[in-house]
């Protein structure tokens, strides 16, 4: 199908931007008590209480199967609440942030007193880069599937869009990245090591050895750092993360000896197809080759040796290291992402265009069924 007959078929949703990233949104009051658990079971009853306008759908026809971009009234219905959008313009600033390629502060919300890194959407030549739904998108799809994550929102400060990643230390914690625990262990290691030597499952667990899981893991309480880090391999394949360098997981230590906990997963924003282009997404979404060839894009590059290893087979790899609950736990809680439960989450998200849930539900689909399958 001709893409513009796909953009007609779908008229824009009122509020939401066709492709996020170019059209400012107006912030919504901020309302931290709001939780997903509600907004989800907002969105489910909104859809079975509201007819679906399936009628209006679009169907794509991708390989041997029809996928279907929902027709306006069934987003509209289900969006009747979204995620809250904060403005954090009068935050105070706390520090600014020297980890990382991009700037970003710390704020204050006044509140809660909650620390929260501000990350603004990057721009490139002038045009911005929507990183701020993948951050949200994702820490949600961590949180159905049970892998401990920063607690994100949507916001803008002066104007400018992004995300706030919600501090995962504890009060009086301190968060030491990978790649300090990886250079105490091999003499040396440098993380922006183009080979990223040294950085692979077999040191990572060596070095977790004596680390418990992270504050908030709602899974066995018997799970060592270990075997919540095989979870974030799970997480990485299924939203296809690509970015899980050495500074993109560390370790939390506490005041007292013996407090020594992975951390939270944190850093999401390369993923779900987040640099793609609308019609990207349209193109790929239609096309069985393209398709393909993106999912196998998806590798654990920042891994050594893994240039070409897919995220999938990379988890598969962690999952054959820890012990077979664990690995069920995760196989289970995997069975739990089942799609409509992503397209619930998918439907909150604002400022995210309807080919960009699409595309987004779609591949977090084909990722669990080949994480799942064999
Ligand atoms: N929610 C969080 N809680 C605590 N520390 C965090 C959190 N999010 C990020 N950080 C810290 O801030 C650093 C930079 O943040 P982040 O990794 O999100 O940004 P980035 O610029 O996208 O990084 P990259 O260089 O990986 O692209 C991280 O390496 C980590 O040390
Ligand atoms: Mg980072």
């Amino acid at each position: 199908m001709d893409p513009a007959r796909v953009r007609q078929a779908v008229p824009p949703v009122p509020g939401v931007p066709e492709s996020a990233g170019t059209v400012p949104q107006e912030a919504v009051p901020y309302n931290p008590g709001r939780s997903t658990r509600r907004l989800r079971e907002t969105a489910a009853a909104l859809r079975s209480s509201v007819k679906p306008e399936r009628e209006k759908s679009t169907s794509i026809a991708m390989g041997e199967k029809n996928i279907t971009v929902s027709g306006d009234g069934w987003y509209r219905a289900r969006m009747a609440e979204t995620f809250p959008v904060a403005d954090a313009t009068d935050w105070a600033v706390d520090l600014y942030e020297a980890d990382g390629s991009e700037e970003k502060i710390w704020l204050i919300e006044p509140v809660t007193r909650r620390r929260a890194l501000f990350k603004p959407n990057v721009r490139h030549d002038n045009a911005e880069q929507a990183d701020h739904w993948p951050e949200k998108l994702a820490s949600e799809v961590a949180g159905l599937l049970g892998a401990p994550r920063a607690l994100i929102d949507l916001a803008t400060r002066d104007g400018r869009r992004g995300c706030l990643s919600y501090d995962v230390k504890p009060a009086y914690w301190q968060l030491q990245p990978g790649y300090v625990l990886l250079a105490e262990l091999l003499g040396q290691h440098d993380p922006m090591d183009k080979r990223h030597e040294g950085h692979t499952l077999q040191n990572v667990r060596i070095v977790l050895q004596e680390y418990d899981h992270p504050p908030g893991f709602t899974g066995p309480g018997s799970f060592n750092a270990f075997d919540t880090f095989a979870g974030y391999t799970v997480f990485d394949a299924l939203i296809a993360n690509r970015d899980r360098h050495p500074a993109n997981w560390a370790v939390l230590l506490g005041p007292d000896k013996g407090d020594q906990r992975l951390a939270p997963s944190y850093d999401h924003a390369t993923s779900l197809g987040f640099s793609l282009t609308d019609a990207d997404r349209e193109r790929k979404l239609r096309d069985t080759m393209e398709w393909k060839a993106f999912l196998h894009k998806g590798t654990a590059w920042r891994f050594e040796g893994c240039r070409k290893v897919p995220l999938t087979d990379f988890a598969k790899n962690a999952l054959n290291l820890v012990s077979p609950e664990v690995r069920g736990y995760w196989l289970d809680r995997l069975e739990a992402c089942a799609k409509d439960q992503i397209e619930d989450l998918a439907a909150l998200v604002p400022e995210m265009s309807e080919v960009a849930r699409t595309f987004a539900v779609e591949l977090v689909d084909a990722n669990r069924r080949r994480l799942l399958d064999g």
